[in-house]
């Protein structure tokens, strides 16, 4: 039987965090110095984790997204990806920075990794300093040449636009991913985390959209498919055909009545919301002292107690501030 919360919202999918750690420090996502990092020991263990993708597998789980902070840090993770299969898991997802895709790619496929998400907002160098606050875009552009290389099928480009950084390039991004053949979704700007630059900067996904509407290069259409919290629309012009744009709208169109998620933290926090800094605390249940099944019950009760309690949605606005205390990094993009 799946989890369901108490909005009848079948839980079917988790994204576990595996480290608050990143070798880049976007705008959007964190500050740039004085980051105060989780100690090494109050970070799951693999085993820990199987342990509760077992549960999570016993109930209806489809779907695993690893992130970070940036998941490729983790040592041994394509250890991980194959035993998070081997428990049943189908499908494996990971949102990465890309920077260490050129060493991973391959091996993660191997592992049995099934999908891959790869935040990509900039192809100018100077932009991406500005964003990323690392210098090596082209690191980013191997690493997609990697993954494409590697077999990794309808890659998915996560896009933050950020007012006056980096909004002149939405029809570049556009067009790039269509030559690519990867999948590009703009992701509006949500404001989590205290210290990052969200408020005038963020760029509503409407506005997004009618600006490449606009351009008189594109010619747009609305899909009526389309699954999770992208709204697709198609695009095309003389140079790119038919071209599928995700569009993500936590603040203009919110997408809670469908939410089928939960998060793990990096240090075993159950999160039932990202916009909501309430936690159940998996760690303790994990690490007290008895044995493997009643570590398993205390763990499906667990997830009963944040699911009774998961919000109908979040409190997210474009004239308000953050709506969490915790930032992305270490809740889990
Ligand atoms: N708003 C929207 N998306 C964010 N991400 C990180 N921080 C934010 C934010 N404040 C997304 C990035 C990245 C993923 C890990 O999380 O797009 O791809
Ligand atoms: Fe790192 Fe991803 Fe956060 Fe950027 S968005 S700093 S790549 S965790």
């Amino acid at each position: 039987m799946a989890f369901v919360d108490a909005f009848n919202r079948s839980i079917t999918y988790l994204r576990i965090s595996l480290t608050d750690r990143c070798n880049f420090r976007c705008v959007y996502c964190m500050p740039d110095e004085d980051i105060e990092w989780i100690p090494r020991e109050k970070i799951l263990s693999f085993e820990e984790l199987e342990l509760i993708v077992s549960v999570f597998a016993e109930h209806g789980l489809k779907r695993i997204r690893l992130t970070g902070g940036e998941p490729l840090l983790r040592k041994g993770i394509c250890d991980l990806i194959s035993r998070f299969r081997q428990l049943g898991v189908d499908e494996i997802a990971l949102t990465t920075n890309a920077f260490l895709l050129p060493k991973f790619a391959k091996d993660l496929k191997n592992a049995g990794l099934t999908h891959l998400n790869v935040s990509f907002d900039t192809l100018e160098r100077e932009v991406f300093k500005k964003i990323s606050r690392n210098k090596n875009l082209d690191r980013v552009l191997d690493g997609l040449k990697a993954a494409t290389d590697a077999g990794f099928e309808n890659i998915k480009l996560n896009s933050v636009i950020i007012r006056g950084i980096n909004d002149h390039e939405i029809l570049n991004l556009v067009t790039f991913a269509a030559k690519e053949e990867h999948i590009l979704r703009f992701i509006e700007f949500m404001p989590i985390g205290s210290g990052t630059i969200w408020g005038k900067t963020a760029v509503p996904v409407g506005e997004i959209r009618q600006r490449l509407s606009e351009s008189g290069m594109l010619r747009a259409e609305q899909q009526s498919l389309g699954f999770g919290p992208a709204q697709y629309w198609t695009f095309s012009n003389d140079e790119i055909k038919a071209t599928p744009v995700g569009f993500i709208s936590a603040l203009s169109s919110c997408f809670c009545d469908d939410c089928n998620r939960i998060r793990i933290t990096p240090t075993g926090g159950l999160r039932a919301c990202l916009g909501d800094d309430r936690e159940e605390d998996l760690a303790g249940l994990l690490r007290a002292e008895v044995g493997e099944e009643k570590k398993k019950s205390a763990i499906e009760e667990c997830v009963h107690r944040a699911l009774a309690t998961k919000k109908h949605t979040h409190s997210f606005a474009f004239d308000k501030g953050p709506s969490t205390q915790k930032r992305m990094h270490a809740i889990g993009g």
